[in-house]
């Protein structure tokens, strides 16, 4: 299962793109609210308790000072994904993004790109893949559907010209 979780509320209309993915993989996710800043005893705990729940990949985006992913991270021994959220509190996009990315040595944390939550679900779904023949084969199924489309959109472009 991978548990997906954010700061607030606020980041769900990004973070909803993580659960579809996965659901789509038919990859069972939970997806709730922790706050670092506002609830760190619901921090401590949810990572502290992740995985003997079961919990196999976690992703945690937040915007603004972004510590969700980092402290999880060093609360867990689970592969944490980072998703910096350009939030209403973050001033554009970068104090998201260094506050995950910017990790120290040791407390690894995968930070996608600003907003990057669909790529989120993708890296979880390949995490789980790589010792899952069946995930594994839906994920290279979405990658043939992905170059199908390109070379749809090339050989119409190239078909009836660029005017
Ligand atoms: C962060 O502050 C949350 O992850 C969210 O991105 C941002 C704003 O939160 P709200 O004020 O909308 O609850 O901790």
């Amino acid at each position: 299962m991978v548990s997906i979780i954010m700061g607030s509320d606020s980041d769900l209309p990004v973070m909803r793109d993580a659960a579809e993915v996965l659901t789509d993989f038919g990859i069972e996710v939970e997806v709730t609210v922790v706050s670092a800043h506002r609830t760190p005893d619901r921090l401590y705990a949810y990572a502290k308790g992740a995985a003997e729940r079961g919990i196999q990949v976690i992703v945690a985006g937040a915007g603004g000072a972004a510590h969700l992913p980092g402290m999880v991270a060093s609360l867990t021994p689970l592969p944490v994904i980072g998703v910096p959220i350009k939030s209403r509190n973050s001033i554009d996009g970068w104090d998201s993004v260094l506050s995950i990315l910017q990790m120290p040595g040791g407390i690894p944390v995968a930070t996608v790109a600003l907003d990057g939550a669909k790529n989120a679900g993708l890296l979880a779904a390949r995490i789980l893949g790589a010792g899952d023949e069946s995930i594994r084969r839906k994920v290279a199924d979405y990658q043939e559907s992905l170059r199908a489309a390109v070379e749809e959109k090339y050989t119409r472009l190239e078909r009836d010209g660029w005017k």
